[in-house]
């Protein structure tokens, strides 16, 4: 009895000495040991993975760059930058250099056989469907894809001025965010469906859509499962079978759908005819991967639409002297409400730097998908990095870090305009990315949060229900996206329409 005792005393003393070994390695031994950071981080990944979990990485990751500087060890094996010079050293195709690919662990297939996706890993599948997915996202496909969407918004419009109790209003109270969920994921629904989940039709989130609103969740879990193999073949057994069935009735809701919009024959101008006559000569995509990356068109489409729009609603909510100044540039430029149009508010100054200002203050993509050094290792900002190590430009930490930014937690449009406010890097600002990965669908997001803005604010002014309802974007949690709470406002009809 005493023996087994004192074996078990041992066997844990063993375990407690080879974690403490382990981090002793980390801090003084590993490569990457004069990099600095937090020292729990350097030493072990599970403050990382506590974080994660916690929706808090973003604001952990600031705090970090605040103390440490524009490089920051976060993990054992991973270094977060803010540098902007890292864009280009990480993310760029640069001559004679090996490509540093995505981080496996964040998009790693549950399944050996689970189809291949644009978000994938696989740099040869990547480059493949990339391709055949690269023409309905030109500047001409654009044009031709207007129609639908000026439609949706138009939809969006008549459905937020109909009438209350059967009568006209002059004042009405919503909630932003989630009219514009509705709208951004009915807008992606249809371009890639091919039929709308008429969520702002029926004024209530299509199931489809909910399910789909866990996915940063789920895929947080996943990547952190995956951070401790064999924890990640086990994920099947552990997680509720709730949970699972959920997603394996989305998988077949998305591929139904997906399936029906390739059966339709039609040229209508979406995401799928040109891939669709792509794939006829090319043989590019297998049935299921046409399932898996048009709804992972959808999500990444409509999610990061929606947050970058809530995200600008709220500080323009929040300031009034901006939104002032946007509201009377549309209403100069525009006659009539019909006249607004994806063409016609390509142009307007002050609108375009309102949209670039909420996207370095609340950026979509929250914390990057790392990327993994290449064999033999490599310089990144000028110092060397060791193969395998995880990287990534953390956009939210370096947006808002003084070295960077002037003033870097205020909403300032006027920093994108005036050159001579100069106290900006704005090569740290790539809100899209750059490189083979950079995002395919950079200008259907900017023409559709023109549009949706220069409608709402020439037909409306915009307040805040609550006056007191102010606070920092920054302060919600992510879960890969931002949890977005709810930005309630009044409408007033501006007497325009
Ligand atoms: C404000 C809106 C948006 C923002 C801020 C945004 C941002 C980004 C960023 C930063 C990436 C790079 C991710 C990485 O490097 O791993 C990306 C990739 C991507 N985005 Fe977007 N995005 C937006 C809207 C859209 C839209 C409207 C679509 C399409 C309908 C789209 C489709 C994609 C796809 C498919 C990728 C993966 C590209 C690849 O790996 O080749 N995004 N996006």
């Amino acid at each position: 009895m005493l023996k087994g005792f004192f074996l078990g005393l041992a066997a844990f003393g063993a375990v407690v000495l080879a974690i403490l070994l382990y981090g002793v390695y980390n801090t003084f031994i590993h490569p990457l040991r004069s990099y600095p950071g937090p020292p729990l981080w350097k030493a072990f990944r599970l403050p990382y993975v506590i974080s994660i979990h916690r929706g808090d990485m973003h604001r952990r990751l600031k705090e970090f760059h605040d103390k440490y500087g524009l490089i920051v060890r976060i993990a054992p094996n991973e270094l977060s930058y803010a540098d902007g010079r890292a864009w280009k050293d990480i993310y760029a195709n640069r001559p004679g250099h090996l490509p540093f690919k995505r981080n496996p662990t964040w998009f790693q297939k549950l399944k050996a056989d689970d189809p291949k996706s644009i978000m994938g890993p696989d740099e040869d599948a990547h480059s493949r469907i990339r391709r055949a997915f690269a023409n309905s996202f030109s500047e001409k496909s654009l044009k031709d894809q207007s129609p639908i969407i000026e439609r949706h918004v138009e939809g969006f419009m008549n459905q937020l001025k109909s009438p209350t109790s059967g009568r006209l209003w002059k004042e009405k109270g919503i909630d932003l965010v989630k009219w514009l969920n509705f709208l951004t994921f009915d807008i992606s629904g249809d371009l890639s469906f091919g039929e709308s989940f008429e969520s702002v039709k029926n004024g209530k989130e299509h199931p489809w859509v909910a399910i789909a609103q866990d996915f940063g969740k789920g895929l947080s879990l996943i990547t952190t499962a995956n951070l401790y193999p064999p924890l990640n073949k086990m994920l099947r057994y552990i997680l509720p079978k709730k949970i699972i069935q959920r997603q394996i009735d989305h998988r077949a809701m998305s591929a139904a759908k997906a399936r029906k919009r390739l059966a339709m024959d039609t040229d209508r101008p979406d995401l799928v005819t040109l891939v669709k006559k792509y794939n006829d000569k090319k043989m590019a995509l297998s049935d299921k991967e046409w399932e898996i990356n048009m709804t992972m068109m959808i999500f990444a489409g409509s999610e990061t639409t929606a947050s970058a729009l809530s995200a600008i609603f709220r500080e323009l909510a929040q300031s009034r002297g901006v939104i002032y100044s946007l509201t009377q540039e549309i209403r100069e430029a525009f006659q009539e409400e019909s006249q607004i149009t994806i063409a016609s508010t390509r142009d307007l100054p002050y609108m375009n730097a309102v949209i670039n200002e909420g996207l370095r203050l609340d950026p979509a993509v929250v914390v990057g998908v790392p990327r993994v050094v290449p064999k033999g290792g490599d310089t990144i900002c000028g110092k060397w990095v060791s193969e395998g190590t995880y990287v990534a430009f953390n956009q939210f930490s370096a947006n808002r870090l003084e070295r960077n930014f002037h003033y870097p937690n205020s909403f300032i449009p006027e920093r994108f305009l005036t050159k001579s406010l100069g106290r900006d890097d704005l090569s740290t600002f790539q809100p899209f990315g750059i490189g083979r990965h950079s995002c395919i669908g950079m200008k259907l997001a900017y023409a559709e949060m023109r549009l949706i803005i220069a409608r709402l604010l020439y037909s409306f002014d915009l307040t805040l229900a609550d006056e007191k309802d102010r606070w920092d974007w920054g302060g919600q949690a992510t879960y890969m996206f931002w949890v977005k709470r709810p930005l309630q406002v009044i409408l007033r009809r501006s007497g325009r329409t």
